[in-house]
């Protein structure tokens, strides 16, 4: 009946036959829309689904179930050791820094957001001072253009910025005119190395499509031949996944670190492992002095692709996955990392929307395109603990304008959203990290009552500023390796290390000097 009446006058409107008559008509008219609105009925009640939503969330999270995934990880692991192109991947790193080594380099990140041209100083163990500096470094976002340049555009891209990182007058001071800078690469993607200073360009993940039409291609000459055209003064010395980068940047300064951990817009581990726990066929290139002289090697796990059907997942996260660029690739990423912990939000938002009258019913406008909802929202959600709510409501509602601002009831489902996907993603990643601190132990013919205690280099937005994320984590894993038989204070420490992208690129380069 209401919308007879409305279409009617709008077609009155559209003639102006009735001009005075709709001015006193109309405001009649929005306030019972507004109250249809208000009375509309919903398929739930917002308590309902917040009860689905926690128990989904928060029932796989016990000791026992995490320690069963834990186990399960392991038995993915062993194939993957014995033959796999994409993850477990051996470095040509063997050595880990002695933290004597010192020089100026010149470091490369290629992260997921955000591409990174340092200078960078190693001055060595200094009683009372820092060991490693940064004397100048210059950013360049990697937004959705950038990620979307295909095949070698993404690589002449790359060259341009360092060309204009070059052409400071503060790197200009640092360069010696007979010698071309000499770099290291810390690459945020999967790389199959075949050289301490060349790989073969994998597939990659965070929505970037550089790999089209240059997949299997050797990484360095990607990057070294548009810097050629450009006649840059570069040598590209040395290349390492960014999770190993980390691993070294944290060894330089504590020489019990053997594992690291990124987790920022992506997510790895990186493992100090005996050359033994990977097949033979890993190593099939390597030359004999490679063979003859590691015990060790430094291993990319390319973690985030283990896991598929052994985390408990959501309809949210398989909705993630079924609409990904390329799913199934990361299973474990999409449940941690930076990236994917907002749009998880996002998804369980739209439908709280829809079915249960949040927001009263009106989805603010942006939020109904993919990865609008960023990781950063929900961490100042969760760091917004007053009464009130006012700062992350403010925040929400400029970032996401609507006609209906959000009530408090709806902010506090927010925060409660961020709570529960970012203890899950604690969890998780305590597990994975427990996986491969058995892994490890294993290995090395230890036990957990013999290993000791094993520092872990952490590295990303969401495991160094996520608030509280670090801790819950570790408390995860005291949990979790205190069950597997660690001795109380012993088992696994999560130490932040800043930087350590472009710190450990330059170690990378000052270790094959050593
Ligand atoms: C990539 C890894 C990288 C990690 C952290 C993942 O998506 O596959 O190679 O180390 O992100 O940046």
């Amino acid at each position: 009946m209401f919308d007879f009446w409305q279409s009617l006058l709008q077609a009155l409107e559209r003639l102006a036959m009735l001009p005075s008559l709709l001015h006193s008509v109309l405001p009649s008219l929005l306030y019972r829309k507004r109250r249809r609105d208000a009375v509309r009925t919903y398929e739930r009640t917002m308590d309902d689904l917040l009860r689905e939503i926690e128990t989904l969330f928060e029932s796989p999270l016990d000791a026992a179930k995490l320690l069963r995934m834990s186990a399960r990880l392991q038995e993915q692991f062993a194939p993957k050791l014995q033959a796999s192109d994409i993850c477990m991947l051996p470095s040509y790193n063997y050595k880990l820094p002695s933290g004597l080594e010192h020089g100026t380099y010149m470091a490369l990140d290629v992260g997921g957001s955000t591409f990174r041209v340092a200078v960078v100083e190693l001055t060595g163990k200094n009683p009372g001072a820092k060991s490693m500096r940064i004397v100048t470094m210059k950013s360049y976002k990697i937004d959705n253009s950038v990620r979307c340049l295909k095949g070698t555009d993404f690589f002449d891209w790359m060259a341009e910025k360092v060309g204009t990182a070059i052409a400071d007058p503060e790197v200009q001071k640092l360069s010696d005119n007979e010698k071309p800078f000499g770099m290291g690469l810390a690459w945020s993607f999967p790389v199959e190395q075949t050289s301490t200073r060349s790989g073969n360009l994998l597939a990659m993940g965070k929505g970037f499509r550089a790999t089209e039409g240059t997949l299997g291609q050797d990484l360095s000459e990607l990057i070294m031949a548009p810097c050629r055209r450009r006649n840059l003064p570069v040598r590209l010395d040395s290349i390492i996944n960014d999770s190993s980068a980390t691993l070294l940047s944290r060894a330089y300064e504590d020489p019990s670190t053997r594992f690291a951990v990124i987790l920022g817009t992506g997510f790895n581990i990186s493992v100090h492992l005996p050359l033994s726990a990977l097949s033979p066929s890993k190593y099939k290139n390597y030359p004999t002095s490679f063979l003859a002289s590691a015990t060790h090697v430094l291993v990319n796990t390319e973690l985030s692709m283990f896991g598929k059907n052994i985390f408990p997942t959501t309809r949210w996260d398989e909705h993630l996955n079924s609409t990904h660029l390329r799913p199934d690739f990361q299973p474990f990423e999409h449940l941690i990392s930076g990236r994917y912990l907002g749009e998880i939000a996002r998804l369980i938002i739209v439908e709280a929307t829809r079915t249960a009258g949040l927001f009263s019913g009106k989805l603010p406008d942006k939020l109904s395109e993919p990865y609008t909802l960023d990781t950063t929202t929900l961490a100042a959600l969760q760091l917004d603990t007053s009464k009130n709510l006012t700062s992350s409501t403010q925040l929400f509602s400029s970032l996401h304008p609507s006609c209906i601002p959000p009530s408090h009831s709806d902010v506090l489902f927010l925060r409660r959203l961020a709570e529960l996907i970012s203890k899950r993603a604690a969890a998780y990643l305590a597990a994975g990290i427990h996986s491969l601190w058995c892994l490890r132990i294993q290995a090395e013919g230890l036990t957990p009552q013999t290993a000791g205690t094993m520092a872990i280099g952490c590295n990303g937005s969401v495991i160094e500023k996520y608030p509280g994320f670090r801790d819950r984590c570790q408390r995860y894993l005291d949990e979790l390796t205190g069950f597997s038989g660690a001795n109380k204070g012993d088992g696994i420490r999560l130490e932040v290390a800043v930087e350590s992208a472009v710190f450990g690129a330059a170690v990378s380069v000052a270790c094959l000097e050593g």
